[in-house]
């Protein structure tokens, strides 16, 4: 195997950084919070979940399908119009407020870059023959673990997304708010990403996961067999140049379709790969095979999830992690460390990264015989080897994204 070099490992700046289990984010509380900011009650108040990439990894904007959760905790944003042209922002954890005109504001920097997720979803609104509100107050909070990789930005699109619709009372299908979520992130916020983290928040469902076939796209939901229960690790690193990194898999993804004569690696067979490897570079071969192979691994698993067979559930998990560190190359051996320590241990059925990668957080899916002292244990021996502590964080699938 080619040898990679060592990742360079920064400390996360998350969207909310202080703001694990920090604030009350029920209906009530968060408009005293709007009352104290702006000095009247909101007229809108929604909210969106987190997610977490269950398997199908890279697979989104490769045409692919994949499953995702969404999780208990998520953004919320409470919002009132305003009549004098005037759009104030305040998030909960910078406590500061960003005052913009009713316009189009180029993409901020600094301490108010976390304007750019609503800015991109008003950007984006047009594009599907939305309306924008003119004048409005805006508040935004969220309950999410920090940095742990579980989606804040998707969450603050749509809640931003839901709240601006009921300010302008438009009241789209699910999948277009979805799809405007998406669009901030390409176009405004200017990452590639596919369409998983939205789609996960807009169609989340207590007790079931979500399965996305992106080519359509094709939003269903499979439920979650009894007796399972999912845990992250947050290992609060993630390598310097997290951003470059997935969209140069994105480049490289796209270049591989191009080698195989396809537009998407969606309709590339694993046979048609393999016949294919000669011609093949050997890095796009590698990164064509994860996604391919992946590909068959969420179809494999809704079959084992819908005949409630976890094992074999946990054993696609833990296929798809060997997948990533080894063809995809988007683990670090923080990541690596964690699923191998946590495959060993008694109760849990598979583990892998979840999300882009190149850092973040593992998910594992575990029986009633992983505990939290069990999760402790490998809290410990992490923080033997590495020197931090990882987040534990035990994780309940909750409702996609609302109007509260
Ligand atoms: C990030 C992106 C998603 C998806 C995953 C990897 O979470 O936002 O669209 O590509 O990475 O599967």
């Amino acid at each position: 195997m080619r040898s990679r070099p060592g990742p360079r490992l920064v400390k996360v700046r998350p969207l909310f950084p202080e703001s694990f289990f920090v604030f009350d984010m029920n209906k009530a509380s968060l408009a005293a919070q709007f009352e104290k900011v702006f000095g009247r009650s909101p007229e809108f108040v929604t909210r969106a979940p987190g997610r977490i990439e269950f398997i199908g990894n890279h697979t989104d904007y490769n045409g692919g399908t994949v499953l995702g959760a969404s999780i208990d905790r998520g953004v919320a944003v409470a919002l009132a119009r305003r009549t004098d042209g005037q759009r104030n922002f305040h998030s909960r954890y910078s406590g500061k407020t960003v005052t913009l005109p009713v316009g189009a504001p180029a993409k901020q920097s600094g301490d108010a870059s976390w304007t750019n997720y609503p800015l991109g979803v008003l950007a984006a609104l047009p594009h599907f023959g939305l309306k924008t509100p003119e004048g409005f107050d805006y508040l935004a909070e969220s309950d999410l673990p920090a940095g742990a990789g579980l989606s804040s930005s998707a969450a603050i699109e749509l809640a931003s997304a839901l709240a601006f619709l009921g300010a302008t009372g438009q009241s789209p299908d699910r999948e277009t708010v979805v799809k405007v979520g998406k669009h901030a992130e390409n176009h405004f916020v200017g990452v590639p990403c596919g369409i998983l983290d939205q789609g996960v928040s807009g169609f989340g469902k207590s007790g079931r996961l979500v399965f996305i076939d992106c080519a359509g796209p094709r939003f269903d939901t499979v439920p979650m067999p009894a007796g399972a229960s999912f845990w992250i690790f947050n290992t609060h690193t993630k390598h310097a140049l997290v951003d470059g990194l997935y969209a140069a898999r994105h480049r490289e993804c796209m270049s591989a379709a191009q080698a195989l004569g396809v537009k998407l690696l969606v309709e590339v067979s694993p046979e048609k790969l393999r016949a294919s490897e000669a011609g093949l570079d050997p890095v796009a071969f590698k990164r064509a095979r994860h996604v391919v192979e992946e590909i068959a691994r969420v179809d494999a698993c809704v079959k084992a999830l819908q005949s409630g067979d976890l094992a074999a559930v946990g054993k696609l998990l833990t296929a798809s992690h060997r997948s990533s560190q080894h063809l995809f190359e988007n683990s670090t051996p923080e990541l690596d460390f964690l699923v191998d320590t946590l495959v060993a241990a008694p109760g849990v059925f598979g583990s892998r990264l979840t999300g882009g990668g190149f850092g973040g957080a593992v998910m594992a899916l575990a029986g009633p015989s992983f505990d939290a002292a069990q999760a402790e244990k490998v809290a410990q021996a992490y923080a033997a080897k590495y020197g931090a502590r990882p987040d534990v964080l035990p994780m309940n699938v909750g409702e996609g994204a609302a109007v509260l």
